[in-house]
This record gives C-alpha cells, structure tokens and sequence, in this order.
C-alpha cells in the first residue's frame, strides 16, 4: 500500500495509506485518547473520545486544485468545519492533524464528564481498578469536576452475571461495544449483544447456555472499564499486589504466552502474554481458568509405596530406591510412558533414562494409539518455515483445514485462521462432521467417513492436471514424483470425489485458491493423523505438489497432543522395530513378556480397561503424576508429580517454536519434576548404587543436572535440532509488537508486554537445502456404502480431564454423550438422552443420546472425554459400529 505523509502535532510522519489518525500518531508517540477503538477490530467511532483537529488542503471546486497560499504552501481548512473522530479517520497526504488545542482538550473533557455521569465511580471495589482506562483517561484528559446532579445517576442491579464465567455491571459499562465485537468478529461467536435504548440500553447475553465462547475471558481485558469482570478473579486481589511470572500454557498445542499473576505464593489470576507468533494478546478460557488444579487439595503430596495392598505415605529415598530396584532388575523388559503434556526437560530425561540406563527403546508419549509414529515425521520434515507468523497472512493466503477442529483441539487457532481470512485469506475446511470454522469457511467440504484420502487426492489431481504449480521448483531433491503421477493416472477428479461424495467444483475451487495463493498453510488435526499415513502422506504431498513448503508462511500445522511435538523430537517413541508402542507394550504386559513400567504425566487405565488390565498385569508399575489418577491407583509406587507452575522449564508448540516458563509457585509439599526422578534413577542405577540388568554402564554417572536449564542446556547441545534454542535464545524478545510508551491508553490491563522472549522456532527438515523432498501417495479402498454406522471420536477442549479440577469450567465440561444424525436416530427410534449402546469389534459402551440436524446420515460422533470409555470401542480413526437402543 502506498505511503502517506501527513503532520502530527508538528512532526511529520509517513504511514501506510488506509491507516487512521489514532494509529498514525500512536507512530509519532502521540497519544490520542480512546475507549471503543482497539488496534485488532474494525474502528465503529461510538465512543467519541478520541475526537482531534483534522485539517486537510483546500480544494478550489472550480478546478479540483489544491489552493496554495501567499507562501507557496497548500491553505488547509478544518474537515467539515468541526472535530473528527480519530479512530474511523484515514490518514491523507498533506493532512495535519492537532491533537491538543483549546477545541479538542474541551470536548475531551466534556466526554469523559458525560461518560462519568453514568458510572457509579466504585473505583476502590473494583477489578480493574489500578489498570483501568477509564481511570487512566479522566486522569489524563478529564474534567476534575462534575456538573452532574449524583441523584441523577441510572442504577442497575450490580453485577448480573452474563454466564458461568463473566459478570456484567452495567452501571459501569460505557457501551463501547468492544465486548459485542469481540465476540463477534474476532472469535466468531454471537452471544453478546446490546437492548433497550437511552439510558436503558445494555449488553446482554444472548444464547442458552450464556456467554457459550471459548474466548468468553478476553472480554474482560479489553473491556475498558470494569464493566466485565471474570468469576476467576473477582475480588481476589488489588492489581498491584500482583507479581506477574511468565509461563506457556500446556494444555494444548498452541503454547500460548502467558503470565501468571501470583500474591504470596497464591496465584490470583492468569492473562496474556503478547506474542503475535503465537497468541497475540489472547488466550482461550481453557487456559487461562483452567490453571487451578494446582492448587487442588487433591494433589499428591508424598510417594506411595504399596504395602499389603494398600499404597501407604513413604520417604522420596525408599521409593526411589525401590523404583531403582525393580526397574533395573526387569532387564530390558521395562517399559515408558511419558504424557504429552511434560515439558522437554521431562521428556528428554525421561528418554534418555530409558535409552541409557535401561537399554530400552519402549516408549511412547500416546496412550496406546495404533498410528503408525511415522506419521508424526510430516509435520517435522514438511513444517511451516522458519519465521512463519500466521498474524502477517491474509490477502494472498489460503489456509486448508483437513481432519481438525481447531476450536476443539487447539482453541486459539481457531482465532488465528479467522484472522487470516478477514484480512482477505482463504479458508477451506475438510471435515466429516461440521465444525466451527467450516461454518464461515470460504468452503467447507464434508468427505464420507473414511474418504479423506480420496479428496486430498483430487487436489493433487486437480493441481498437476490444471498445472496450478510448478514441481520443478525442487530440483533433484523431488523424489517419488513418477510413482505419484503413475499412481494417479488412473484416477479422475470426478472420480475420487465420487467415492469421498464431495462436489468437484468446490475441490477444483480449494485447489486452485490454495495452489494459486503466495502462502498456504495446511492444518490437520487428530483425526487426520488417527487415520494414519494414506492422509498424512497426501497431505504432505499437497503441499509439496502445490509449493508450500521450505519457506516461512507455508507448511504444514499438526494439532499434536499438548507438548507431543517435544515428545517426538526427544525420543520418547520407539525407534522403528528396536522398541514397543504403546499398544505393543500393552499386549506384551499382558503377555508376560514386560515386566515393568513407569507412567509419568499420562492415564491409559482412564481411557482403555484393557489398558489397566494389560498395567495389572505387570511385576511393578511406578506412576508420577498430579493426581491419583486410575493408573496410579494400581501403581507399586507413586510420585508426586510438579506442576508446570511449580518448575522452571521448556515447552514446543506445534509450530516447532520453543518457548521458556519460569516457576510461580513454591508447593510446600516435596513434589518433584520428572527430569529430576529420572536423574535420580540413572544415578542410583548407574553410579555404584545398582548395576543395570542390562550390563551396560550407561553414562547416569556424568548426569549432574542441578537445576532445570541444566537440562535445557543440555538438550541445545546434545539434540541437534535444539542447537539454536539455548535459553538465551528464547529469551529474544525481537518480533514481538512490543509496546510504547503511551500504550496504556489503548490496552492498559490486557495483556502483559513480553519481557520473557518470543521463543525459537526450529527449523522444519526440508528447509535443509541437503534434504530430499519425498512425496507418496496411495489410493485406498473405498468404504463399501453398505449403511454401515461410522463412529468417530470427536475432540473436546472440555474433556473432563484433570486439568480442569477446581476450575470455573466445570459446568462447561462435557458429558459422556453420542451423537446421532436426525435420520438414523429416527430410523433407529431413538429420542435425545436415551441411553444407546454402541457395539465395535472392540468392545461396546453405553452412553446417552443427542441428535444433531448438522451430522451427515450413517455418521455417528461420540466426544472424546474423559468418561466415555471411546479407547476400548475404537479399532481405528473410523469404527464401524451397530447402535441398539437400550431397552
Ligand atoms: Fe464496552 Fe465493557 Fe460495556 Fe462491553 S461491557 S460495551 S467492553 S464497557
Ligand atoms: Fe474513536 Fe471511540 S470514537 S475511540
């Protein structure tokens, strides 16, 4: 866009044509006062705060010339003979803008003396009292009297809550309508909106239940009163009594910046952290209330050892010597799972603990998925680029969502791909069942159960027949290229959209916006990666075959599990034949032939009985976790496992960006990391203690981690991919928006500056120039159409997962529950909440029925929560299953 030059209070500044005046002198370091404009929605000038001087070149009507003056300058003349709004006015060339005469200081006074006529002025029992800018403005910019009669204020009922989370006071909101377009624009999700009319006139929520957004806590941040205020916080704490600790939330892939808000060792509160590779300025409500089951008095507090069958409180130095005991003395019959929500020290320890000390290669960091782990390669070798910052796309973009719900599996992309499509990108959604962003996709494709396969298959057709890319661009690098076009010359786009019964025109329309487009990102999620590597492999080859990848903005997103992306990278898989899955470890604890386990940060017993039958059977199992989870229950010992609040560390997210947290919170009780119990175990194994079974030495000796960046150092140094992800490195804080020093006046109370570091993103493999670029594809089996009920098991951010003890969410977590189709449902007799038992190969459950008008005819969707028992049911992505009424 082309530049404009204009005059600021006397400064010249030069911004991109299309910026307002509040931004234009926001560059210059000139504060204009505002309350409804906020830098990432659209300006709706309600608030008229920001009011200015506006004077442009006169224009002679007769000529259409600038009218130049005796000094051979332009003659201004004030825009339409009174004050402009700021925020909805474009900066142009020749504009001078003044932004602090008699006129303006007048009429800021007089808004904020008409603002406070309404406002109940209960500063001292306020939330957002301290960084409120309502505060901050009258201080500034008000009247310091006021005129008002105190009779005259309008009193509301105070506060109303607008659902589970948030609370409304009305007598201090000034209708800016921030929240509303929030909501609306941002998030994608209508439940806000205004009533009435005069003084009457409200915020409300619309909808049943209230306020249902998963971003519903961002509201309270831009609000720029104290009108809303979150059940999490409300009348905790004074805001500056608070010691904010930057931390990474952990709860899903995204890794979103945030800090935590502690007052003696109690955390208050949790708010973002600015990071525009990552969050933004936001953060889902997942993350920022579900930070509470720390605090929990259900926590483990001691080790158990059990005695007579009963785990009964021990010393950390008698459990640990017995862990030592057993584990080294089952030989290599011993096996690891560590959950994917542990961060890299954990994980790297824990690996290595394992691979060193106990010659083992059985680990795995999934609860017992069959998928092949080569799958999890795809999003490592074809990655997004090295510098890719989602914020930057738009106009030129294409995004294709394939088998993920974002909103579901990693909340705040959900946010990041509406961005990118309002600001002129193109979205596309493949998905059997509907979704969130599906709904306001550029297009939305919902391929048959199974057929996944076939429809990324006819982009890749559509592209090479279309010639929409250049293949070439790889050089001698491209392998497999004959193979894929031999493979797919049998196949037509008719064809293939055939068999997945989706319309060719919308898949010629996707591949050639997302072939045609400067970036492409494609996003997958758990059920594509659950269908394994006839989706993943096409997807990959997608994207090669159309140019996305090798370069930043372009590649490939998976919505791993939390720090799974780590997890893979740190070795906490097996290594092809020379170690077990987890499925395999299962089976041979059932066998007999492994002995021994150590589960840390994971509950296979809560997802699958055969999972805790297979643990059962085991000689000894040590669990190390938060809780008492089903797994430690049956555990020989158990360890207090802690928190990521408790600890320092390292996490990556599933754009490879490796990000620090720092500890917030002292536990009083002896909780320890797991990095440090693996220590511990090498040592005592190693080091003269107990020999390993295995006969080998190991290095544990020289394993002399004092404090967690001991391990942080030593994963930059001994795992190549990391070399450049020193703890210096994270903590560059370069990139980020940063703030300036007149900043509080927009944002004051939202979000906290980034002091901490945006992180490193690690390279993906194929921007090695070395590396070969592989592309493969097969043409699977159709599914017969036999009418056949598919099951697929549907992600749930609120999964009843431990994460979410104590918090505010429990009323949004979601039940046990199956979801049928109006027509099957009726075909079946079924009516919504009777209890239906779904029959597999596997197993069958019992659960209570809904009915969805959106789901595809033979689809039946059963959320993944904790609860349903779907791992003993499932024998695949996709299941086949009868349904019976329960009788
Ligand atoms: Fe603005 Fe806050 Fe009122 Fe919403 S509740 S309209 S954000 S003042
Ligand atoms: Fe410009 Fe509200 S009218 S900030």
């Amino acid at each position: 866009m082309a530049d404009v030059t204009l005059v600021i209070d006397g400064q010249t500044v030069t911004v991109p044509a299309g910026t307002n005046i509040v931004d234009a002198a926001r560059a210059t370091n000139v504060a204009v006062p505002v309350f409804c404009y906020h830098p990432k929605m659209k300006p709706v000038g309600m608030c008229r705060m920001c009011m200015v001087e506006v004077w442009t070149p006169k224009i002679d009507p007769a000529t259409r010339q600038v009218v130049m003056g005796d000094d051979g300058k332009p003659v201004l003349a004030l825009m339409m003979g009174k004050l402009q709004p700021g925020c909805v006015t474009p900066v142009s060339d020749g504009m001078e803008v003044r932004t602090g005469t008699d006129k303006v200081k007048f009429t800021q006074k007089g808004m904020l003396e008409f603002l406070l006529t309404s406002h109940p002025l209960d500063c001292p029992v306020c939330d957002k009292g301290g960084e409120c800018p309502l505060q901050n403005l009258t201080m500034q910019w008000g009247p310091g009297i006021s005129r008002f009669d105190y009779e005259d204020k309008v009193h509301f009922e105070k506060p109303i809550p607008l659902g589970d989370l948030i609370y409304l006071d009305r007598e201090r909101c000034i209708l800016c309508s921030r929240c509303v377009r929030f909501e609306d624009d941002i998030a994608g999700d209508e439940v806000l909106g205004f009533d009435n009319r005069g003084r009457a006139w409200e915020i409300i929520a619309k909808g049943e239940p209230a306020f249902d957004s998963k971003f519903s806590g961002n509201t309270t941040d831009i609000c720029p009163v104290g009108a809303l205020t979150s059940a999490d916080f409300r009348f905790k704490a004074r805001v500056w009594e608070l010691q904010p600790v930057p931390s990474v939330c952990t709860l899903c892939s995204v890794g979103c910046d945030l800090t935590l808000d502690m007052r003696h060792n109690e955390l208050k509160r949790v708010m973002p952290r600015e990071n525009d590779f990552v969050n933004e300025i936001w953060l889902c409500d997942k993350g920022r209330f579900g930070m509470r089951a720390n605090t929990s008095s259900e926590r483990l507090t001691t080790p158990l050892i059990r005695r007579n069958g009963q785990l009964a409180p021990a010393t950390w130095d008698d459990a640990l010597a017995l862990v030592a005991d057993k584990l080294s003395s089952a030989g290599t019959a011993v096996g690891g799972l560590a959950g994917p929500g542990l961060p890299n020290e954990d994980l790297f320890l824990f690996a290595r603990l394992f691979r060193e000390t106990f010659g083992s290669a059985n680990l795995d960091y999934r609860p017992g998925s069959a998928s092949d782990p080569s799958v999890d390669t795809w999003s490592m070798g074809m990655g997004v680029g090295q510098g890719t910052n989602l914020l930057s796309l738009g106009k030129g973009s294409a995004v294709l969502i394939i088998g993920a719900d974002p909103e579901e599996e990693a909340p705040l992309y959900t946010l990041r791909v509406r961005g990118i499509q309002s600001r002129g990108g193109d979205v596309t959604v493949i998905n059997p069942y509907p979704t969130k962003l599906g709904k306001s996709a550029n297009r939305s494709l919902a391929p048959k159960p199974g057929t996944g396969p076939q429809v990324v298959l006819a982009l890749i057709k559509t592209i090479l027949d279309e010639k929409l890319a250049k293949i070439d661009a790889y050089g001698n690098r491209l392998r497999g290229y004959d193979e894929l076009t031999k493979t797919l010359a049998g196949e037509t786009v008719e064809g293939l959209c055939a068999a997945a019964g989706v319309s060719v025109a919308t898949v010629q329309a996707a591949a050639r916006a997302f072939a045609g487009a400067d970036n492409g990102i494609i996003i997958f999620g758990r059920l594509a990666l659950s269908v394994g590597p006839a989706l993943t492999d096409a997807i990959a080859t997608l994207a090669v075959v159309a140019g996305k990848v090798g370069r930043a903005n372009n590649g490939l997103i998976g919505l791993v599990d939390q720090n799974a992306r780590a997890a893979i990278d740190l070795g906490v898989r097996p290594d092809g034949k020379a170690g077990m899955s987890a499925r395999e470890m299962m089976a041979a604890a059932q066998a007999g032939t492994l002995k021994a386990m150590f589960v840390a940060g994971i509950d296979p017993a809560a997802e699958n009985p055969a999972a805790a039958a297979a643990l059962n059977a085991l000689d000894f199992l040590v669990v190390q976790d938060l809780f008492l989870t089903e797994t430690a229950q049956l555990a020989d010992v158990v360890l207090p496992l802690a928190a990521v609040a408790e600890r320092e560390g390292t996490v990556t997210n599933a754009e490879r960006r490796v990000q620090r947290f720092r500890q917030a919170q002292r536990n009083p009780a002896d909780v320890r990391a797991v990095w440090q119990v693996a220590q511990q175990l090498a040592v005592m194994v190693t080091d003269g203690v107990l020999v390993g079974a295995n006969g080998k030495a190991g290095r544990a000796a020289a394993w002399n981690y004092a404090v967690a960046e001991d391990v942080s150092d030593a994963i930059a140094a001994n795992v190549r991919l990391y070399a450049n992800a020193t703890l210096a490195q994270l903590s560059t804080a370069s990139g980020t928006w940063g703030r300036q020093s007149n900043e509080q006046v927009y944002y004051d109370g939202t979000s906290y500056e980034n002091v901490e570091g945006v992180g490193v993103q690690l390279p993906a493999l194929i921007e090695d120039p070395k590396s070969t670029v592989t592309v493969s594809v097969r043409v699977p089996q159709s599914p017969a159409a036999d009418g056949t009920l598919h099951l697929i098991a549907a992600p749930r951010a609120y999964d009843n997962g431990d994460w979410g003890k104590q918090s505010k969410l429990a009323p949004r977590m979601v039940p046990a529950h199956v979801i049928l189709s109006v027509a099957d449902a009726q075909a079946l007799g079924v009516a919504i909440g009777e209890r239906v038992t779904l029959r597999s190969g596997a197993g069958e459950v019992s659960l209570p029925a809904q009915i969805d008008s959106g789901l595809a005819a033979g689809l039946v969707l059963a959320p993944r929560v904790r609860g349903a028992g779907l791992a003993g049911l499932m024998t695949g992505a996709i299941t086949a299953v009868t349904v019976l009424k329960a009788e």
